[in-house]
Parts: structure tokens; C-alpha cells; sequence
């Protein structure tokens, strides 16, 4: 959606100039992480996008691997991803004078993004488009990527950092409690998505299938359950609280279409894996002074962690529902 109500930045009309000497230019989405525009030329609709500099610590690379998924993604499955568009100089990646890397997408028309997924069928196609997003990239050929965020996704990591900084903070004994999760999942299994949120899936507009997947710059060699507990601990909420019916579409979903084998403990502990990670990290931007995730008062990071952890109790709680549900949908324990 545009949101012509936020200004553009002059940065992002020069950047446009890289591709086009006019055109119309407003923002677009609710991304945290990167600046989005929709542009518009000559009747065509185009995504402009600057690459945040400070999560991606090299955006260069980061865009060489984007590249190769896209390249990979297109030709097994023709607009499965955005095609990427070059500028003028029939580059991908155009840098400002200020150092700041931009990359221009085609806009994928008859598309909308959805915060919050509804009907169950809609809720099914999210899990089954981050299965087959993985299971196409199982034969992406070359060297292996390099990680894009350093620790991204490595709960371990994100616990060192918490303890080194703030050792008597008051969630820490919670936290401690359940660091055992960080033993589990560290094994890479294949390429992952590494943000699986419903609003990097374009849905055809009004209807229940996913038209494509964007967001690629987090595509990173890990464990396939990262993805499916991003997906889980995002989308299985309902009015804060974790909900098992939710969670029984999104297995189903997700299980209908993966070529991996999940056992049990995957799909149960999977979620409290990356619940847990959200939580700490964004319990450290707090206390570090919200240099990450965007916040809009002095806070927000602190009230978001404390939902993630309230979101871990829950499912803590549904743990004998959720192997219920798993036992009817996977192959093995
Ligand atoms: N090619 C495209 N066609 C149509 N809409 C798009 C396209 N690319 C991005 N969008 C829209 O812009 C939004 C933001 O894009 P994207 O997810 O790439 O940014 P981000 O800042 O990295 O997001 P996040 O907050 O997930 O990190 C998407 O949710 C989607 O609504
Ligand atoms: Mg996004």
C-alpha cells in the first residue's frame, strides 16, 4: 500500500534518477528495516528500495546473493520472486554519493500485503509458499552464502550479547531458564528465507493464494525451522495469545509442502526457538538504545520484548496441544 502521507526523501528522488530522468515517486509498505517507494513511469509501477546500511553491515554482498536467489528462484518458477531491474548503467545496485546502496524491483501487479492473515486457507498458502520458497533453493548452485547479519539467527549469540551487557536485568532470569533452547537447531539443514512475516508474501488482491515472495536479503544457509518459527511465533497470534487452531493450519500448510522430514520436537520447539531469540534481541536494542528496530517512543522496544515473552508462556503452556497436532501431520517423532 502507498502511504502518501510520509515525504520522500530527496535521497530517493536522486536515487530515481539512476533509473528514470522523472517519474512519480511515494512511499510504500510498513517495512522496519529498508526504505521502500513505489515509483511510477510511463503507465509502469516499479519498488525502489534503499538497503539499510546498518543491519546489513555489507550491502554489496548482500545484494550478490539476493541476486543469485532471484536469478535461481525465476528460472525454476517464473514470478515467484520480483524481477530485478537494472539502471541505467545496467546495474543492479546503484550507490549514492553518500554511500547508500539502491536496487529498483518490478512491481508485481494484482498483489496486496496483509499484516494479519484471517480465513484459514489464506494462513495454509502463507506455510505453503515458505516450504516451497525453501524447497526451490535446495539446488541453488555455487558457494555457499555468506551469513548476511552476522549471528542472525543464532539464539546463542543473541543470549551472550544480553548477558554480557545487562546481567541483573530484571527478564534475565526468565530469559536464563529456557537458554537451554539454544542448544537446539544450530545445524545448517539448507538455504532458509530468514524473515517468514505474511507481509513479505504478495497475495493475488481479495483471494487466498500467494502470487510471490519478496524480501530477500535475509536468504541465509540455516536450519529450515528458523523459517518455520518465524512463521509460527508471527502468525499463529491471535489478540496476543498463541492459538493452537492457528497453529494446526500453519503445520498442515507448511507439512503438505516441505521436502524435509520435521520431527516432533522441531515443530514444537521451533517456535520457542526464534520467540525467545526475537525477544532477547529486542530486549538488548532497548537496553542499547534502539539502534536496530525503529521504535516510536523511548520503550517500545522494551513492551515488544515482554509480548514475545509472554507469547513463549503461551506456547510453553499449548506444548501438549501443539504435539497433539503434530503427531496427526508429521511422518516421524
Ligand atoms: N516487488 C514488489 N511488488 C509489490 N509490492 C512490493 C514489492 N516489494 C515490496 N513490496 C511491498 O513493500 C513492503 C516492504 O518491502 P520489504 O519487505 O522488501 O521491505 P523491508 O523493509 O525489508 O521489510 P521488513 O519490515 O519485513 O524487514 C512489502 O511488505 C510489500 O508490501
Ligand atoms: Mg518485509
Amino acid at each position: 500500500m502507498a502511504d502518501s502521507a510520509r515525504p520522500v526523501s530527496q535521497d530517493a528522488r536522486r536515487a530515481s534518477l539512476a533509473w528514470f530522468p522523472r517519474c512519480e515517486i511515494r512511499p510504500l509498505g510498513a517495512g522496519f528495516i529498508n526504505d521502500t517507494f513505489l515509483i511510477e513511469n510511463h503507465e509502469r509501477r516499479y519498488v525502489l528500495q534503499r538497503i539499510n546500511g546498518s543491519v546489513f553491515p555489507d550491502p554489496h554482498m548482500a545484494m550478490s546473493q539476493t541476486i543469485r536467489v532471484v536469478d535461481h528462484i525465476a528460472a525454476k518458477q517464473p514470478g515467484w520472486v520480483p524481477t530485478l531491474v537494472p539502471d541505467l548503467a545496467g546495474e543492479f545496485l546503484h550507490e549514492d554519493t553518500g554511500g547508500e546502496v539502491w536496487r529498483l524491483w518490478d512491481y508485481v501487479e494484482g498483489t496486496e500485503t496483509r499484516q494479519f492473515l484471517r480465513g484459514a486457507a489464506a494462513l495454509r498458502s502463507a506455510a505453503q509458499s515458505f516450504a516451497r520458497f525453501q524447497n526451490l533453493l535446495i539446488d541453488l548452485p555455487g558457494p555457499r552464502f555468506e551469513d548476511p547479519i552476522p549471528g542472525f539467527m543464532q539464539l546463542g549469540h543473541y543470549l551472550e550479547d544480553l548477558a554480557e551487557m545487562a546481567p541483573d536485568e530484571p527478564w534475565m532470569r526468565f530469559v536464563a531458564s529456557r537458554d537451554a533452547l539454544s542448544e537446539l537447531f544450530n545445524e545448517r539443514t539448507g538455504y532458509i528465507h530468514g524473515d517468514c512475516k505474511v507481509n513479505n508474501l504478495l497475495y493475488h488482491v481479495g483471494g487466498d493464494e500467494v502470487a510471490a515472495v519478496v524480501d530477500l536479503d535475509t536468504v541465509m544457509y540455516g536450519h529450515w525451522v528458523w523459517d518455520f518459527g518465524d512463521l509460527v511465533r508471527s502468525a499463529a497470534g491471535e489478540a496476543g495469545a498463541f492459538s493452537l487452531d492457528r497453529y494446526e493450519v500453519l503445520l498442515e500448510g507448511f507439512s503438505r509442502e516441505t521436502r524435509r522430514a520435521p520431527t516432533v520436537d522441531e515443530l514444537v520447539l521451533g517456535p520457542r526457538y526464534v520467540t525467545l531469540m526475537l525477544g532477547v534481541r529486542l530486549l538488548t536494542d532497548h537496553l542499547m538504545g534502539d539502534r536496530y528496530f525503529k521504535v516510536d517512543s523511548a520503550g517500545d522496544n522494551l513492551r515488544r520484548a515482554e509480548t514475545q515473552f509472554r507469547l513463549l508462556e503461551s506456547m510453553e503452556k499449548a506444548e501438549t496441544g501443539m504435539r497433539e497436532r503434530v503427531k496427526r501431520y508429521s511422518a516421524q517423532d
